[in-house]
């Protein structure tokens, strides 16, 4: 299924015979262990290279050697900087590391003055970054693409150097499948066949349950079916559902609720053609939440844990809904539908208040690319993190800084609301240019039941138009690190 694995193999520690040898390097650092080996097999072409190069092992700084001698067909030095190593550079550092091997048929790994935990940090890094999506691509040269399919850790201890590393690989499966979705276009990933991916999670202990449009229309999903009934694609609700808490399975549930709009024309209120492409990738937060539940059950997380989605595909045609439309949510609440491109509020309002209705979480989390005004305020650095609940805000963003997945807070208040307010419903679904991000929080969060809850608007975050140390520009895979991290900080055990 979806994009394969970096396999990872360990081995003790001792010089390899061949390949590539990345070398993990602090500044200042006096060659020991497998880098001493190195220097001296290559007859001291480490210690030369290091000085003519002038290299000072700043972090994610690289140097490379080709053919050094001793069999080897380079030898990569990467820096880790001066700063006590994170969990994050780390993988960043091991993230650095795989341009240099990619093309390569045998590489391993080694950082002699890290312990077993960091250098499984590096190999999960190298993990995340090794991510392609290539599946459309059928006539690209054979030595365009990367060759490396194994990389293997030279370790002082390889059981718990492997250890280490499994609840990182489910980390990594998880995020490689919202890549994986995130990239996928809309012809291909519609709301039925996301749907099916989401069944095929059935093999990794989750429970999945999907609603279709009879179902969604005997409940009452107005605001959602309103958007979906333009497309020719059917609606689709999942839930997923990871029941991991074990002694105290009869915990409430967290529960994460995404966006699922697998494209978003805007409907009657129609977007611009320019750059229109992107919004294949309007199902990021669905997407997020996806790999997430994916990740939660292969590591096999503590916590009973709830996943549901809204898929629905926003199209302008013959049967879509017009400005002006005036629909009923689940809620019971009336919504006017002034823009049609303000669609994923809509789509959000009834999963949300299903989610509590149905669930009683202990707290819920939302995730969406829902308003362009977010990239305009932060970027594509922070995701904008709106709360009712000072708690599960703090909570999000310690999390969000341990993953470098990072959120900033914005402000909620009533008085918003005012610009939200129907002539002829019980709120409209736009609030005008002013405060964007927050006018849409404001309107999700008539949705919420008085539940501790989290918006995170991924607009800016979903998708890298270049490089990072991480990831290839395309699907980030944002928010799956940061919420397993959340989960296992402040709700397992
Ligand atoms: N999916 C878009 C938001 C978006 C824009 C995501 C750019 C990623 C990149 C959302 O459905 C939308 O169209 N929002 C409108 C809201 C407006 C009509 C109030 C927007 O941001 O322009
Ligand atoms: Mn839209
Ligand atoms: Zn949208």
């Amino acid at each position: 299924m979806g994009t394969c694995m970096l396999d990872i193999a360990f081995a003790k520690a001792a010089l390899p015979k061949n390949g590539a040898l990345v070398l993990f390097l602090a500044p200042g650092e006096t060659p020991s262990g497998l880098v001493e080996a190195a220097d001296k097999a290559t007859g001291g072409a480490i210690t030369r290279a290091i000085s003519i190069a002038d290299f000072k092992a700043e972090h994610g700084k690289s140097l490379n050697l080709l053919a050094p001698g001793a069999g080897l067909s380079r030898i990569v030095l990467i820096g880790l900087g001066k700063d006590v190593p994170t969990q994050t550079s780390l993988e960043e550092a091991g993230g650095a590391a795989w341009p240099s091997i990619a093309k390569e048929n045998t590489a391993a790994i080694a950082a002699p003055t890290l312990s077993n935990e960091q250098i499984a940090f590096i190999a999960h890094g190298a993990t995340l970054r090794s991510y392609r999506f290539d599946r459309y691509r059928t006539d690209e040269k054979a030595d365009a693409k990367p060759t490396l399919t194994k990389l293997t850790v030279l370790t002082t201890d390889i059981a718990s150097t492997r250890a280490a590393l499994a609840p990182l690989r489910a980390i990594a499966e998880g995020v490689f499948l919202t890549r994986d979705l995130v990239s996928e276009p809309a012809n291909v990933l519609y709301p039925a066949e996301f749907a099916e991916r989401c069944r095929k999670l059935t093999t990794l202990g989750l429970k999945v349950e999907i609603l279709g449009p009879k179902e969604l229309t005997k409940l009452g999903f107005g605001a959602l079916l309103g958007v979906a009934q333009g497309s020719e694609r059917e609606a689709r609700v999942v839930i997923m559902q990871w029941n991991g808490a074990g002694a105290r399975s009869k915990e409430k549930p967290v529960c994460f609720i995404g966006k699922g709009v697998t494209f978003d024309t805007g409907g009657i209120s129609i977007k611009p053609a320019a750059g229109m492409e992107d919004m294949k990738w309007d199902m990021g937060g669905a997407g997020t939440v996806t790999g997430l539940m994916a990740a939660l059950a292969a590591r096999k997380a503590k916590v009973n844990a709830i996943g549901i989605i809204g898929l629905v595909e926003n199209m302008p045609s013959g049967t879509a809904q017009r400005p002006g439309d005036v629909v009923t949510s689940y809620s019971g609440q009336t919504i006017e539908v002034i823009n049609t491109d303000a669609e994923g509020r809509l789509v959000l309002a009834d999963v949300l208040w299903y989610a509590q209705q149905k669930y009683d979480p202990r707290i819920m989390i939302d995730l969406a690319t829902l308003t362009g005004a977010i990239i305009i305020g932060l970027g594509h650095e922070y995701a904008g993190l709106f709360s009712n609940d000072d708690t599960l805000a703090e909570q999000i963003a310690k999390a969000g800084a341990a993953t470098n997945e990072k959120v900033w807070r914005m402000p909620m208040h009533p008085a918003y609301d005012r610009q939200i307010r129907s002539d002829i419903a019980d709120v409209k679904n736009v609030g005008g240019r002013p405060a964007g991000s927050i006018t849409a929080a404001q309107f999700l969060q008539r949705f919420v039941n008085g539940k501790p809850w989290a918006h995170l608007d991924i607009a800016g975050m979903a998708w890298l138009t270049h490089d990072t140390s991480l990831a290839e520009k395309g699907a980030a895979g944002y928010g799956v690190r940061l919420l397993d991290r959340l989960v296992a900080e402040y709700y397992e055990g």
